[in-house]
């Protein structure tokens, strides 16, 4: 009997409470739609331009705490985990920690009923030093280096997902001897491509995650894992990119992937009780962009999955997903002040006091945002401008093509909405600018989570002469 990773919501922790740091404004009840439609529930205009999240202002959020700054809308956050977990309530829903982490998110996860998937050792200290179970954590990695199996090991994680044929027998020997067996699952590349952008697709064979299923790499793996008497292989797992807006790839891996659980019985008559699909799920960065719709993926994948099943006369495995996005990216906002407004040829560029070393992804992906202007009402019709940022880089672009007042002018306060996922957690330490904090908001009050990185913080690294 293989012991279910997260087998339900944990019971809810008392909160912390919290002083009210900034008195609420009443906001104006506004539906969400239009410009908002990518901002969090709560979010809500005030006079003046301003803009209130989890009941607090924005521009008291950068008066209080500086800018550049992020902001975490934490019921943003929890309604997004219980939005998974009805919709997949037979699943286990792991939130992929790479999206963003710190010890505050680990506990919403927790208290919510999730469990984690992680990455590296670092991810994975962190949320079990902060209380997380470990046998509710996955570990993944292309390329686990000694550590991070050891401290996985250690640690009690709940599954390896193995994707490399060298690292069975790494992590074979590795098993302490006479201790519990690891429980693994093997990432198979099923051969989909899906996602929204070259770089993120992993489902094919051309790039560097899992083992392919089209030439039996995935399945000669998986014989070789049968033989170790310290693994014990749970299931099979697969992540077909991220951005995806559709449900038809999920539907297409759900079907493979049951065609490979089903070789696996015929030639070694073992059914694994398992299957993780990832996560990918695709969310709107600016209003009028697709989104998947998670309610009604998790109908349809648990119907595709009876289906497959059924034809192939297999017993239903358990369903696991792991979504990262598409529960901290709606959640977030970012906040910059413009510093300098310059027009060049035909462009208006509107530079900030931050830029590609908190959020990397316009340059990486050519990804798309919509900032607006916060604590001042426009008076001026707007412009196209380009939102670049403070770095030596050219490329340093936060968001091409910004629809932003004509008066926009150094001072003024640009807030960037759905900034929660892959912006922090990719953060550098380009031009030692420093990393920005991260605050939460929830009922009219604001907590620092994740303090400003300081010059102090640099240079305490900095060691030798
Ligand atoms: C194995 C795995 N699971 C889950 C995720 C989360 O993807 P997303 O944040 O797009 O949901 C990723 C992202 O790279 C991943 O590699």
């Amino acid at each position: 009997m293989v012991t279910p990773l997260v087998p339900g919501p944990a019971p809810r922790t008392p909160r912390t409470p919290r002083t009210r740091s900034v008195p609420p404004r009443t906001p104006s009840a506004l539906p969400r739609n239009g410009a908002l439609s990518v901002w969090p529930a709560s979010t809500a205009p005030l006079a003046d331009g301003d803009l209130a999240v989890g009941g607090v202002p924005l521009t008291e959020l950068a008066d209080r705490f500086g800018t550049p700054v992020y902001l975490l809308d934490e019921a943003e956050v929890r309604a997004r985990c219980r939005a998974y977990r009805d919709a997949f309530p037979d699943a286990a829903v792991l939130y992929a920690a790479k999206a963003f982490l710190c010890r505050a998110m680990a506990h919403w996860a927790a208290e919510e009923g999730l469990g984690l998937d992680v990455c590296s050792a670092g991810e994975l200290e962190l949320a079990v030093t902060t209380g997380f179970p470990p046998e509710h954590i996955v570990l993944h990695g292309n390329a686990k280096s000694p550590y991070d199996l050891q401290a996985a090991l250690r640690l009690g994680v709940g599954r390896i997902v193995i994707d490399s044929p060298s690292e069975i027998a790494r992590l074979a020997v590795a098993v302490p001897e006479g201790g519990d067996h690891q429980k693994v699952m093997v990432r198979v590349a099923p051969g989909i491509a899906a996602g929204g952008h070259a770089k993120v697709r992993t489902g094919t064979d051309d790039q560097k995650f899992g083992l392919s299923l089209t030439d039996g790499s995935a399945h000669h793996a998986i014989a070789r894992i049968l033989d170790q008497p310290h693994l014990e292989l749970v299931g099979l797992h697969c992540h077909l990119g991220s951005q995806i807006t559709s449900a038809k790839p999920y539907l297409a891996a759900v079907r493979r992937m049951v065609g490979l659980l089903a070789r696996v019985r015929d030639q070694h008559g073992v059914t694994l009780p398992e299957l993780d699909l990832g996560g990918g799920h695709g969310i709107a960065y600016r209003p009028g962009e697709p989104v998947l719709d998670i309610a009604a993926l998790g109908p349809r994948l648990r119907a595709e999955l009876a289906d497959s099943c059924a034809a192939a006369g297999l017993p239903v495995p358990r369903l696991i997903i792991e979504p990262g996005r598409a529960v901290v990216g709606p959640a977030g906002v970012a906040l910059y002040r413009v510093l300098a407004v310059k027009r060049t040829g035909h462009r208006t560029f509107v530079a900030v006091d931050g830029g590609m070393s908190d959020n990397p992804r316009p340059a990486l992906y050519g990804v798309r945002y919509a900032p607006r202007l916060v604590g001042r009402a426009a008076t001026a019709p707007p412009v196209t401008a380009t939102v670049a940022g403070r770095h030596c880089e050219a490329g340093d672009v936060l968001a091409g093509e910004a629809e932003l007042p004509g008066d926009i002018r150094p001072g003024d306060l640009l807030a960037v909405p759905v900034a929660g996922a892959y912006h922090l957690s990719m953060a550098s330490g380009y031009n030692l600018v420093g990393r920005p904090p991260v605050v939460a908001v929830a009922d009219g009050g604001a907590r620092l989570l994740i303090r400003r990185e300081s010059l102090d913080d640099i240079r305490s690294r900095d060691v030798g002469l």
